[in-house]
């Protein structure tokens, strides 16, 4: 895989340079709540317009339906990249049409343009290698160079991921570099005790990850939402909690082979509940309480491990040479659910181990709870695509990096 120093060795001024980005972050009534997506990018678009190259920078955001939606304009997004730039951004109202060639073709050596959301087009997502590929062929025509940095969308085959770099001299950017390095780490000669924490609220969503983990981590430990189908597994009775059902027997197995492969893995001794799920908008009073998981009362709720289950999974964190976490331990959006997230976050942040924090919900979490990043040994962007490279999938993008 060439990567962006020799891109920018070989020489870069004035050349059209596309950076596929992944600027896909949460918004609240168009305010972007966390730009850690939108930071992690900027080495790469920093490194190529100091060189004097002209950025073209293209990504998704949410899941339109292929055709312009206003909702999930990449405006904000591209605003927020010129205040952290400190350099005026230019923006296209398309992604391909006369916005985007106009916009391109007035940029100057050294300056930044940011291109509307690619899933606006139906041929970015298409399923149809020729529909794909059309689009990814009016991409190119944007640009001289193809700079992958959108770390967050390698695992999907999408135009802009896969088809255009096959059209273009193509170069990993710093955050896939960055990414991809630690990945490796977990990967490859991994240091001993490997601790695995998997949250979320389903398990149907972490089911080939948990099978490539029993064969690779020490520990297994899991909460949020997919604990209930692990407990309900074991013969608990789980009340209202959010339960896969039809998961249930590949979780019989994965608890069964863990027993024999000595992989320890542990499940929560003690829940949060309350009487329904809490209303996120107006944060309102919950009154949870903690029971046991052999006590969850049948029209409760449980939303968060408990405070037993927080010290004993700090426990099972303190000697840990290398942490992998993905996925929030409770609906820690609310504060009355934050704390067995807090508490993960917290035992991690304690580590003297090399700490990672998978993306998506985990990393947001660890930023709006207010923890240090430095406090970690790295935080990714992808959510999706580290569990599918720890699952030992192919991913796309990175594979169209590769030839
Ligand atoms: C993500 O948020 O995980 C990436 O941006 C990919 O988004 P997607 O799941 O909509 O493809």
């Amino acid at each position: 895989m060439k990567t962006i120093d020799e891109l920018l060795s070989e020489g870069v001024d004035g050349k059209r340079v596309f950076v596929r980005a992944d600027l896909n972050v949460p918004l609240a009534d168009g305010v972007i709540t966390d730009d850690g997506r939108i930071r992690a990018v900027l080495p790469t678009v920093k490194a190529l317009a100091d060189a004097g190259a002209k950025v073209v920078v293209a990504s998704h955001l949410g899941r339109p339906k292929g055709a312009p939606d206003p909702a999930f304009s990449l405006r904000p997004a591209a605003e927020r990249l010129g205040e952290l730039l400190g350099a005026p951004v230019a923006f296209a109202e398309d992604t391909v049409g006369p916005a985007a060639r106009g916009v391109v073709d007035g940029l100057q050596p050294g300056r930044v343009a940011v291109v509307e959301n690619l899933r606006f087009n139906p041929g970015e997502t298409s399923k149809d290698d020729a529909e794909r590929g059309a689009f990814a062929d009016r991409l190119a025509e944007l640009a001289d160079v193809y700079v992958g940095d959108g770390f967050g969308a390698v695992h999907r085959k999408h135009a802009s991921v896969y088809d255009l770099p096959a059209r273009l001299p193509h170069y990993a950017g710093h955050l896939i570099a960055t990414e991809v390095g630690v990945l490796k780490k977990l990967t490859e000669d991994v240091r001993r005790p490997y601790v695995v924490v998997l949250g979320g609220a389903k398990v149907s969503d972490k089911l080939a990850v948990i099978d490539q983990l029993l064969g690779k981590a020490d520990r297994l430990l899991i909460g949020g939402g997919m604990a209930y189908t692990f407990l309900k597994a074991r013969g608990y009775e789980v009340g209202r909690s959010l339960l896969q059902e039809d998961q249930l027997p590949a979780v019989k197995e994965y608890i069964e082979r863990a027993e024999k492969t000595g992989v320890e893995l542990v499940l929560p001794v003690d829940t949060m509940v309350a009487s329904g799920f809490p209303d996120l908008r107006t944060k309102a009073p919950a009154h949870p309480t903690a029971v046991s998981v052999d006590a969850i009362p049948a029209d409760q709720e449980g939303l968060d491990i408990g405070p037993e289950t927080r010290k004993l999974y700090a426990s099972k964190l303190a000697d840990a040479a290398t942490v992998f976490w993905n996925g929030p331990m409770g609906v820690f959006e609310h504060p009355d659910f934050a704390e067995g997230t807090k508490a993960v976050a917290q035992a991690l942040a304690d580590s003297g181990g090399f700490t990672v924090v998978g993306g998506g919900d985990s990393a947001a979490a660890v930023r709006t709870l207010g923890f240090d990043e430095s406090a970690f040994g790295h935080i990714s962007t992808g959510g999706g695509a580290s569990l599918e490279y720890l699952e030992g999938k192919t991913l796309p993008g990175l594979a169209a990096l590769e030839d």
